[in-house]
């Protein structure tokens, strides 16, 4: 292994952790389809991230079906496992042995930074899992695990892949090395951060309290024309140039969902739109939704119906994950100085 030429790689994943979102999609699995099918990359890798779920509780009776469901998603989607390698990250160990070097690289004052755990812990910190707050150590070693070049996430996800370049700067430099990439975030398109469709100012998330703030990309299509006819808006019609929905975060958000659906910039559906009022533009955002989501969610009823052939796919994706990871964790550890 060469230590410092990196093949553009890909590596991202979702936590099982409740129902994948329209959020989930936009921001994360549509690209990654996008980027296997056109991208111009060695290896793309998509994980359902189980390690990560359980930082808060998860009932086990329901762990397996939320994995099955998330890859689920990714495969009616459009994930190839021909093309791809999709797999669990809990099968695959040397996820959990990298988080703990890199336990030790990381510091403390890094991890006090990171905005995702000060919002989720809120003012409960005390009360919080150690693996919480741990977790972008974790994420750190997925990514670095696969000597990943570039990963392709949400907004929300910046700042920890960011973490991860510190992590892979301070590696290299302590031990004298140029083992670990830089790795990329790939943050591009008009639906980064999916709000909330009964309050603009909140992320679309698969934890809100109401049904009705969030497409669940297992939705039929009755249920996604009804709830997006009943998102939130104000009453102005859409303006004429994209800097009048400057505080309007929830007409905002529906442009965006448009835009992204459609492949179009936000600019080009205000191009489209201008003057339209709720009664025109509803239906017709509604009616894409339904013609772009319900026959991915179709797909998902009929792989979930086979839970054996998801798991068969999965444990065939984790073996092909292995052959990546273990020689790169053994050098990791021979750098580091292990008796192995
Ligand atoms: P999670 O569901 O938290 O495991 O997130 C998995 C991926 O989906 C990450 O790349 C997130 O950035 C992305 N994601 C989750 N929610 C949203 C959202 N509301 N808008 C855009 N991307 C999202
Ligand atoms: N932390 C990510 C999230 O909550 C999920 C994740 C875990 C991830 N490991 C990753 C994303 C590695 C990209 C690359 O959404």
């Amino acid at each position: 292994m060469t230590d410092k030429t990196f093949a553009p790689r890909i590596f991202s994943g979702i936590k099982p952790s409740g129902g994948l979102t329209l959020g989930n999609y936009l921001g994360a699995i549509k690209r990654w389809v996008a980027m296997q099918d056109t991208g111009g990359f060695e290896t793309t890798i998509f994980c359902v991230v189980d390690l990560h779920a359980i930082t808060v509780w998860q009932d086990p009776a329901e762990l397996g079906s939320a994995t099955r469901e998330v890859a689920a998603g990714m495969l009616a989607s459009g994930i190839d496992p021909s093309r791809s390698i999709l797999f669990n990250q809990s099968r695959v160990h040397q996820h959990a042995e990298l988080a703990w070097l890199f336990n030790c690289v990381a510091r403390m004052g890094w991890m006090n930074r990171m905005t995702q755990f000060k919002e989720k812990a809120g003012k409960n910190a005390e009360k919080q899992s150690l693996g919480l707050y741990a977790y972008p150590s974790l994420m750190a070693a997925d990514i670095l695990l696969y000597h990943a070049t570039h990963v392709p996430v949400g907004e929300d996800q910046k700042q920890h892949v960011e973490l991860t370049r510190d992590i892979a700067a301070k590696f290299n430099h302590d031990y004298g090395t140029e083992f670990f990439p830089l790795t990329e975030p790939v943050i591009e398109g008009p639906a980064m951060r999916v709000m909330n469709l009964r309050d603009g100012t909140k992320k679309m998330s698969k934890s809100g309290e109401s049904d009705m703030e969030r497409i669940n990309m297992t939705d039929d299509a009755d249920t996604i024309s009804k709830k997006l006819k009943k998102a939130r808006t104000d009453p102005e019609p859409l303006p004429s140039e994209l800097a009048g929905l400057k505080d309007r975060p929830e007409a905002r958000n529906l442009v965006d969902i448009y835009a992204a659906l459609s492949d179009q910039s936000p600019e080009a559906v205000i191009g489209e739109y201008a003057g339209a009022g709720w009664g025109t533009f509803k239906p017709a955002l509604a009616e894409l939704a339904v013609e772009k989501m319900a026959p991915i969610a179709t797909e998902m009823r009929r792989l979930m119906d086979d839970p054996a052939e998801i798991d068969r796919t999965l444990a065939h994706g984790a073996e092909q994950a292995r052959e990546i990871a273990a020689p790169i964790l053994n050098r990791t550890a021979e750098i580091m100085g292990f008796v192995r």
